[in-house]
């Protein structure tokens, strides 16, 4: 399975921190947020990434990060996206690097105290479909939020004003190679951007979307409350564990 990071978009919801750097270059703690999300990767066995970049300092990815040999890797790919046209654009770009390959994507603002390992390992036995994973928040509002009946996820609201559960739909998913007809076929939704979400629910209505639920915090980083948030919970109890 190839790994995609996406750290695409404008940040807008960061400004003015975001007006001449990349949100993903932000510090958290004591590491840049992108460090996060490749550790991620890596931690669920995924060593072939690609990091889709964009906005400010796109160059500053190639800077820092280089090759990856500060994660061990011996070469990263990276790709541009123009603009902020969404979760669901920005995984488009991919198509090329995917190959015939299964993928699996973690947007770069998300950042997780243990890891998916147990996700990757199940997605790795599915035959088809998607796999994706959920977390119980206080603010679903702010996220994806699942429909439930009984142990199925029947549909996925996006920001919804009056959600249905009190999971999030996290940014870690994982799709089988079909995820690019999907992508060439969506359309904008209302604030302009395809969106993951339309990608979910179409594995939905073909019934193969796979759930988990992830052990340990989970937090994204997009705002000034979740990227304090961020902070203080890498500094109490470090992220990315594999114990
Ligand atoms: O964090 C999980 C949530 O992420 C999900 O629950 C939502 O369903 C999903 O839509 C998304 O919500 P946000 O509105 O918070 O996503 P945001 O626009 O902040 O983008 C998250 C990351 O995705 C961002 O750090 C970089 C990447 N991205 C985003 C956009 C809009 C891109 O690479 N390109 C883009 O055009």
């Amino acid at each position: 399975m190839k790994g995609i990071i996406l750290a695409g978009g404008l940040g807008t919801r960061l400004h003015p921190l975001t007006k001449v750097t990349n949100k993903h270059l932000l510090p958290v703690y004591d590491k840049p947020m992108i460090y996060y999300p490749i550790q991620s990767m890596i931690n669920a066995g995924i060593r072939d990434i690609l990091i889709v970049t964009g906005g400010n300092n796109a160059g500053d990815f190639l800077k820092l990060l280089g090759n990856g040999s500060d994660f061990g890797l011996e070469h990263i790919n990276y790709t541009y996206q123009d603009g902020e046209g969404g979760i669901a654009e920005a995984l488009g770009l991919a198509k090329y690097f995917a190959g015939k390959d299964r993928i699996c994507v973690v947007l770069g603002d998300n950042i997780i105290e243990k890891n998916f390992i147990a996700a990757a390992e199940a997605f790795g036995k599915q035959e088809s479909g998607a796999r994706i994973l959920l977390k119980e928040v206080p603010d679903p509002e702010r996220f994806g939020v699942p429909v439930l009946e009984g142990e199925r996820v029947v549909k996925i609201e996006e920001k919804p004003a009056d959600p249905k559960s009190n999971y999030a739909v996290t940014g870690i998913y994982m799709y089988d190679n079909t995820v690019f007809d999907i992508i060439s076929k969506l359309k904008p939704s209302d604030r302009g951007e395809l969106e993951i979400t339309d990608v979910n629910n179409a594995y939905i209505e073909r019934g193969d979307l796979a759930w988990d639920v992830l052990e340990g915090w989970w937090t994204d980083a997009g705002t000034f409350e979740s990227l304090i948030r961020a902070n203080s919970l890498v500094a109490e109890t470090g992220a990315n564990r594999t114990d």
